[in-house]
């Protein structure tokens, strides 16, 4: 269908479609032949010409219990009939302190104190910044460089970037924040692995030669996705992970893990952190904290680390750490927050994924054997397909893929040379057969 008559499906001119820039998009293509999505309801989406579309990537990642529960709904109202806007700073509403408390106990033990911002952005920022300004209030303010991984994201601000590993995401922006990276853990010899990959354990130790480069005495924190999501459900070898944790304990250095994709459900455990068995010192997360429906970030730290921050505060009415956002724990996102949070329990979401796991993972490495296909990965219910990049085009096949999965009523993701899947912790096993058999045609059919 030509791309005005879509927009006029949904009642937009072309006009209104011209004002939005979209992020992330490649505007002028999208404009063309707009992509619109009028409504959505458990696993699927309603087109604006009409067709339901199966949503293979949960919105994005976000929606792990299916789009549009009633019990998200229904609490978001009525905390809006209530009170729509409690001021951040200096007072405060009950559901804040208790979607904190809610999701404390959830988390891993010891990450016990939670600051609420309004993405995943924005709650690394908040890791990043507590980062430095504990190791100042320990009086060791020369600790402030952060080390990311190459392939790593973080999101979009100026903290993100800097330790994100996404050459795009940084090339337009000048100076950003001193950091350096780790390698990537994408190895030849893992391709094809199934779940958690065998080798490269090792590659941790390359934080050593970032300690002896720089030392330790001027590293703040680590920060490592437990799997990297938008670069393609990159799964940590055995061992990594617990190798980081060995590292940054010995050199005193802290450990952020960003779970804005790991978090809630998708590994099959609660965590990346419960399904690697390591515990970070500052745990960051988002999407899922809300099942997508209203914006929300959060970030949690170990208690000591809080303990710090007040000890140095000062008289009790200083305020201990400059940070916050207007719409740090806004009233209706902890109305969402804790409604998702009881969802996320109740209806053991984790516990599903871990069981839908098995079947995903045997269905999506039934597509070996194609030769645009040159590795599969995954864990829980994400997973990649590696793409075989068009030459001298990076991202240009998998883009392809994507639209004419679309076209053909599924909607995944991609990024880079990769096509990501992220069905929703409460997908039937003929979703995931359709999602496959739909991608499995569409790159047979390139
Ligand atoms: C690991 C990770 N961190 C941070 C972010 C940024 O989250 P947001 O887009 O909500 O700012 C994302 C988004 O996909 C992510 O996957």
């Amino acid at each position: 269908m030509a791309g005005t008559e879509t927009a006029l499906l949904a009642g937009l001119t072309p006009q209104e479609l011209d004002s939005y820039w979209m992020p992330f998009t490649g505007n002028r293509e999208f404009k063309r032949n707009p992509r619109l999505v009028v409504a959505a309801q458990g696993n699927y989406y309603q087109s604006a010409d009409g067709r339901k579309i199966l949503d293979g990537v949960s919105g994005l990642w976000c929606c792990g219990a299916g789009h549009n529960r009633p019990e998200i709904a229904q609490a978001v109202s009525e905390q809006l009939g209530r009170l729509d806007y409690a001021p951040a700073f200096q007072f405060g509403h009950p559901l804040a302190f208790k979607l904190a408390h809610r999701l404390a106990a959830l988390a891993p033990e010891g990450l016990e104190r939670v600051f609420f911002s309004n993405s995943g952005s924005e709650a690394v920022e908040t890791a990043l910044k507590v980062a430095r300004a504990y190791w100042r209030q320990k009086g060791r303010p020369e600790k402030s460089k952060l080390i990311g991984r190459v392939k790593g994201y973080h999101g979009v601000n100026f903290g993100g970037i800097s330790v994100g590993g996404i050459g795009p995401n940084r090339k337009l922006y000048g100076t950003l924040l001193d950091a350096d990276h780790l390698p990537h853990t994408l190895l030849p010899e893992n391709a094809f692995s199934r779940g958690i990959p065998a080798h490269g354990a090792e590659l941790a130790d390359q934080l050593e030669e970032r300690v002896a480069l720089h030392d330790a005495s001027n590293i703040a924190a680590v920060i490592v996705e437990p799997f990297a999501g938008s670069a393609g459900v990159i799964v940590p070898p055995a061992g990594y992970l617990e190798r980081l944790r060995e590292i940054c304990d010995r050199h005193h250095i802290l450990l952020i893990f960003d779970e804005v994709i790991s978090g809630f459900g998708r590994t099959g455990h609660r965590f990346g952190s419960d399904a690697f068995g390591v515990t970070p010192d500052i745990m960051v997360v988002a999407k899922g904290l809300t099942n997508g429906a209203v914006p929300m970030g959060a970030t949690l730290v170990r208690t000591e680390i809080y303990q710090t921050f007040m000890e140095q505060g000062g008289p009790g009415y200083m305020v201990e750490f400059p940070h916050g956002y207007t719409y740090s724990a806004h009233p209706l996102a902890c109305a969402a927050g804790l409604a998702a949070l009881e969802l996320f329990e109740r209806e053991h979401l984790a516990d599903r994924a871990r069981e839908l796991a098995p079947y995903f993972e045997e269905a999506l490495h039934s597509l070996k054997g194609s030769e645009l296909i040159t590795d599969i990965r995954n864990i829980g219910l994400a997973g990649a397909l590696q793409i075989a990049s068009w030459p001298g085009e990076p991202a240009r096949r998998p883009w392809e893929i994507a639209m004419r999965c679309w076209e053909q009523g599924i909607y995944v993701r991609y990024g880079g040379d990769t096509i990501q899947l992220g069905p929703s912790l409460v997908s039937k096993q003929e979703e995931i057969d359709r999602l496959i058999d739909t991608l499995g045609r569409v790159i047979g059919e390139l």
